[in-house]
């Protein structure tokens, strides 16, 4: 994927690009990052890219002139122009796994300043906002955005940890563990231990299932539970251990003699 953005703020980028993750991808050629200055698209002597608002008003607006030269100088028919706003809709996990899946080319568009000119907003496809706040720009929304989808691309990441996370079947990831065994008398539930993977993928989406009605009850509005998950809630509901938990507890109990040995 290539995604090109669209700044005044050029160097804010420079560490981002260096994480672990994204440096990997870019070495590996799975993505490639243009960084355009708005501000060398710039006409005037002075390289404005930005002037007071007509009519008054506070602070600076950024122009169109530069920046829509800027979008033509670095787009094509086949790019999703994106232009991050406070008043774009609200970005999700959707959008990220539908701009993945659909585009090779992306165009980010980091507003600044008190605002853009107005006339820019009819030249891109997609107004985004991370969230109901004001940010000083759209430099660190755009930071959200290329790293929410860049993680998407097949071969970013491990292809189990997107299959398994939350928001994927609009469920809650289950709570995780690792070594030691007991921290401080808090345990690691024994049926980890176990081996029996059946018996852990079901104790795990029943985890995922409690965590969701415990902190995302919202995720659940339009959830259509199948078999399997109504009868772990119900499980929930009784809250007593289940046999088929003891089971495999018991069962895996030679794993767990020297656990944390
Ligand atoms: N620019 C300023 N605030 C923003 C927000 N919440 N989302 C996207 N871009 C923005």
């Amino acid at each position: 994927m290539k995604i090109t953005i669209l700044t005044t703020f050029i160097n804010v980028f420079d560490s981002f690009f260096e994480t672990s993750i994204l440096k990997r991808a870019i070495k590996e050629g799975l993505v490639e990052f243009k960084i355009v200055n708005i501000r060398d698209y710039t006409l005037d002597k002075h390289h404005r890219s930005d002037s007071s608002p007509i009519g008054g008003g506070a602070g600076l607006i950024l122009k169109c002139q530069p920046i829509i030269d800027a979008l033509n100088a670095n787009s094509t028919d086949r790019t999703l122009k994106i232009i991050t706003t406070p008043r774009g809709k609200i970005f999700n996990q959707k959008m990220a796994v539908e701009i993945a899946r659909n585009y090779d080319e992306i165009l980010i568009l980091c507003g600044h300043y008190e605002g853009i000119d107005e006339r820019v907003y009819k030249y891109f496809d997609l107004e985004i906002s991370i969230g109901d706040y004001i940010l000083t720009g759209g430099e660190t929304a755009s930071f959200v955005l290329i790293d929410a989808i860049t993680r998407l691309i097949p071969g970013v990441i491990n292809d189990d940890s997107i299959k398994e996370e939350t928001f994927n079947n609009s469920l809650v990831e289950y709570p995780q563990y690792t070594e030691p065994y007991n921290y401080n008398n808090d345990y690691v539930p024994d049926i980890l231990y176990s081996g029996n993977h059946e018996a852990i993928r079901k104790f795990n989406l029943k985890k995922s299932l409690e965590y969701t009605l415990k902190y995302r009850p919202d995720l659940l509005k339009d959830y259509i539970f199948n078999k399997e998950e109504l009868s772990l809630l119900d499980e929930i509901k009784e809250n007593k251990t289940p046999s088929w938990e003891k089971e495999a507890i018991e069962k895996g109990k030679k794993f767990i003699k020297n656990k944390d040995n």
